[in-house]
């Protein structure tokens, strides 16, 4: 069941860039893109561990700062020949606020244990 929860204003992430967003279920990377979608992910790059919030993004996708992997900011597939994966969740936007499934963030949190 989706249960959306309001973690920001969209003015909190600038346009084109990341913020880590706390919210009652943990943080998150948020992306926002040039046309003001917003695209939640694990910050974690599942290469070495890069932050992906202080990564490049371009079009829907983000490149890690470290070691320039790309990665889809709908999928969170890593691009060309890279290999891997980021969690994604599903976010959006509403009335100038960034809302973001609770349900799925719950349910990362229960995987992790
Ligand atoms: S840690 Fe992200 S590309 Fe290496």
């Amino acid at each position: 069941m989706t249960q959306w929860i309001d973690v920001a204003p969209l003015d909190d992430v600038p346009a084109r860039g990341a913020r880590m967003l706390k919210t009652a279920h943990g943080c998150v990377a948020v992306f926002r893109t040039a046309d003001d979608e917003v695209f939640a992910l694990d910050n974690t790059c599942p290469h070495k561990q890069g932050p992906l919030a202080e990564g490049i993004v371009h079009g829907k996708s983000v490149t890690c700062p470290l070691h320039n992997w790309v990665f889809s900011l709908e999928t969170g597939m890593a691009q060309g020949q890279d290999v891997g994966q980021v969690a994604t969740y599903p976010a959006r936007v509403d009335a100038g606020r960034i809302l973001i499934d609770a349900a799925q963030l719950t349910g990362r949190a229960v995987a992790a244990e």
